[in-house]
């Protein structure tokens, strides 16, 4: 999709670039050739606060008569409600009226509708005209391949709102947030190897054939459905007794990088092992050194061989943690967090979405 290219995302070496994401307060950065020192260059500008993200030139600024937007929830996602907390408190930004009343339809500004509760029909969409001025967004955090009915959507909607990098509204599952001064970092004390958290296990997935084959060079602990037991309350204990997670991503697609990497290794002060889109992909999102990606290894029991080398080498398993003294990993948004930084977007003057009609082609 062309349209990719128009993001201020086209990333270029020796560049950190930013884009300022969640605004005071989180702010996301994305990575490019950190890779050779680890941190940034001394006179590098800080990501995401000293760079703002890029305003189109003929922007003016926010009007506050019309920033109150209404933004109408079509559904809740999943069917599951939630409170709805004021931006203004959430990010910091003028206030959206936000509900999910849809006698609001005729004056809401834009409607967002999240895909897994209208994909079952296109008459599930809305069905009164559409007010002259109301954009709809398409709002889905699920990967193309657990996203039925794509075609339903196409030629519906205005603006797209992912965790895909190109979506007009971009959501991801998490970013990374410069710390205002360096830190020290101390490496918590880790007791066990590997581990792994998988509910889906499905035996012909490209993941479980390759645990199958680590698993004969290496201690894994599988946790989940099929496995043992591990309830949420226990999770994070759990996780961070262990050097490394296996952040294994059940669908392979550009940017799908979710909470496995956020909340189950990062938070867990775990080194993520992943499996998903190429490493250039993930280093979007997270420094080089962070993370140890399968296809460094030409196969699965090489990358054995370099785990336990780092388990007997603490100087090195330490290394994939230097970035934490300046950079801190947010991951976990709330639904209030999503939606806020929507009506924050969509408060943006001009407005600016790239329209795609044809979802189905677009999203894969
Ligand atoms: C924003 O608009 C909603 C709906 O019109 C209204 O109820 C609310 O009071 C307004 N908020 C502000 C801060 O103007
Ligand atoms: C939905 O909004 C309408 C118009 O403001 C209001 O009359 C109605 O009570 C609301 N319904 C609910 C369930 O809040
Ligand atoms: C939003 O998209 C619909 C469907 O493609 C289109 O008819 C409408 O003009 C668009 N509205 C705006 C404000 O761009
Ligand atoms: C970090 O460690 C250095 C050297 O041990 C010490 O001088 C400094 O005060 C520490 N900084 C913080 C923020 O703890
Ligand atoms: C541990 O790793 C460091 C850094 O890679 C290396 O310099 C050192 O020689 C290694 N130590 C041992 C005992 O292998």
């Amino acid at each position: 999709m062309d349209s990719k290219g128009q993001q201020p995302l086209n990333l270029t070496c020796r560049k950190v670039v930013t884009l300022a994401l969640f605004q005071l307060g989180l702010s996301a950065i994305f990575f490019t050739c950190v890779r050779m020192s680890g941190k940034p260059d001394p006179g590098t500008p800080v990501p995401g606060t000293l760079h703002p993200p890029k305003q189109p030139v003929n922007s003016l600024p926010i009007e506050r008569r019309s920033s109150n937007l209404t933004i109408l929830l079509w559904t809740w996602p999943f069917g599951i409600p939630f409170a709805i907390e004021r931006c203004s408190q959430v990010l910091g930004i003028p206030d959206c009226y936000i509900t999910a009343n849809r006698s609001w339809y005729r004056k809401a500004d834009a409607v967002i509708v999240h895909h897994r509760d209208v994909s079952s029909s296109p008459k599930r969409l809305p069905q009164e005209p559409r007010p002259a001025s109301q954009r709809w967004v398409w709002f889905n955090l699920e990967s193309p391949s657990a996203s039925p009915n794509l075609g339903f959507m196409d030629n519906h909607f205005n603006l797209t709102m992912s965790y895909r990098r190109d979506s007009d509204i971009f959501s991801p599952y998490g970013t990374m947030e410069v710390l205002p001064r360096p830190q020290n970092v101390t490496v918590p004390p880790k007791s066990k190897l590997v581990a792994w958290v998988v509910s889906n296990w499905d035996l012909h997935s490209h993941r479980v054939k390759y645990y199958e084959e680590l698993k004969k060079y290496l201690q894994v602990d599988v946790y989940g459905r099929h496995h043992s037991p591990l309830p949420d309350s226990k999770r994070f204990s759990t996780l961070s007794q262990y050097k490394f997670y296996l952040a294994f991503e059940n669908a392979i697609h550009e940017d799908y990088i979710t909470e496995k990497v956020w909340r189950n290794a990062f938070r867990s002060w775990a080194v993520p092992v992943v499996l998903g889109p190429p490493r250039e992909n993930y280093e979007n999102y997270m420094p080089p050194d962070s993370f140890i990606h399968i296809h460094d290894f030409p196969s699965a029991k090489e990358l054995a061989k370099f785990l336990h080398e780092l388990d007997r080498n603490t100087t090195r398993y330490q290394s994939y943690f230097h970035w934490r003294s300046w950079l801190k990993p947010v991951g976990q948004f709330t639904y209030a967090q999503h939606f806020c930084k929507a009506c924050r977007d969509l408060q943006k003057k001009p407005l600016q979405y790239q329209t795609v009609p044809a979802l189905s082609k677009w999203f894969k």
